[in-house]
C-alpha cells in the first residue's frame, strides 16, 4: 500500500481494506497492548474505556484480567466498530463489552464514569490534543488511571507514512501535554521491540508508555 493510503488507513481504517489493515495492526501491536493492559493493573469490577481499539482484538484479554470488568471501546471508524462487534459478539451479547462510534474529542458519557482509560497509537491523530485529553480526564473517576502509548518521535520520524498527517511527540512533549490537561502522578515506561511495522518491514520500535492519574 502506498504511504499516503496507509497513513489514512492507520488514522481511520475505512472501506474494504479496513479489516485487513486492522489484522496487521493486531500483529504489529499485540505485545504493546498486552503490556499496557498489565500496567493498568485491572481490578474486579473496574470500568475501562479504550480510545481507538480498532477491531478490538485485545478486548478479551482486558475482560479476562479481573472479574466483572466492563469494557467500552470508542473508535471514530464505523468499519472498526462493526468489526470489533463482530469479533467480540459473545462479550457484546453478555453486555460485558460495548463498542461505540465517536471521537475522544466529545465522549458521550457523564463525568466520573470510568476507572481506567487506555489509548494505544492514537495520539498522533489528535488535532487539538489538549482538548481530547481534558475530555478523557472528564469522564474518568478522580484518581483513575490513564495509560497512553505512542511511538517516540525519534523512531517514528523515519517511517514512510508519518509525513501524511501524523503529529509526533517525544516523552517531554507528551508529559507537558498530559500535565497541562490536568493529569498527575505520572509514571513513564519505555517499550522496545524488534518487530513488524504496519508497512510489513522489520523495525526497532521505541514506544513511550505513560500511566497517569486523573
Ligand atoms: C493506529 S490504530 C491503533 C489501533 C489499536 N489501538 C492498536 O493498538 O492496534 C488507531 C485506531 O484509533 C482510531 N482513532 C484514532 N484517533 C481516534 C480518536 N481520537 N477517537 C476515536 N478513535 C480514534 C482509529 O480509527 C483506529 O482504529
Amino acid at each position: 500500500m502506498e504511504a499516503p493510503r496507509l497513513a489514512s488507513q492507520l488514522r481511520c481504517p475505512n472501506g474494504v481494506e479496513a479489516p485487513e489493515v486492522a489484522k496487521r495492526m493486531n500483529d504489529a501491536n499485540r505485545v504493546l497492548n498486552h503490556k499496557c493492559i498489565d500496567l493498568l493493573q485491572l481490578r474486579a469490577s473496574d470500568s475501562l474505556l479504550e480510545i481507538g481499539p480498532g477491531n478490538g482484538a485485545f478486548v478479551v484479554d482486558i475482560i479476562n484480567a479481573a472479574d466483572n470488568i466492563s469494557y467500552t471501546g470508542l473508535d471514530w471508524s464505523p468499519e472498526m466498530v462493526a468489526e470489533a462487534q463482530r469479533l467480540n459478539v459473545h462479550l457484546v451479547e453478555q453486555e460485558r463489552a460495548n463498542f461505540l462510534q465517536g471521537s475522544s474529542e466529545q465522549i458521550l458519557f457523564e463525568a466520573n464514569s470510568f476507572d481506567k482509560v487506555m489509548a494505544v497509537h492514537t495520539l498522533y491523530f489528535l488535532e487539538n490534543p489538549g482538548d481530547h485529553l481534558m475530555e478523557i480526564r472528564r469522564v474518568m473517576k478522580p484518581g483513575g488511571q490513564f495509560c497512553i502509548a505512542y511511538g517516540d518521535r525519534s523512531f517514528m520520524k523515519d517511517l514512510p507514512f508519518v509525513p501524511y498527517g501524523f503529529n509526533l511527540y517525544d516523552e517531554t512533549e507528551a508529559l507537558a501535554l498530559l500535565r497541562s490537561s490536568g493529569f498527575q502522578t505520572i509514571n513513564t515506561f519505555q517499550h522496545n521491540e524488534s518487530g513488524l511495522s504496519n508497512t510489513g518491514a522489520h523495525v526497532n520500535k521505541v514506544i513511550n508508555i505513560i500511566v497517569c492519574n486523573a
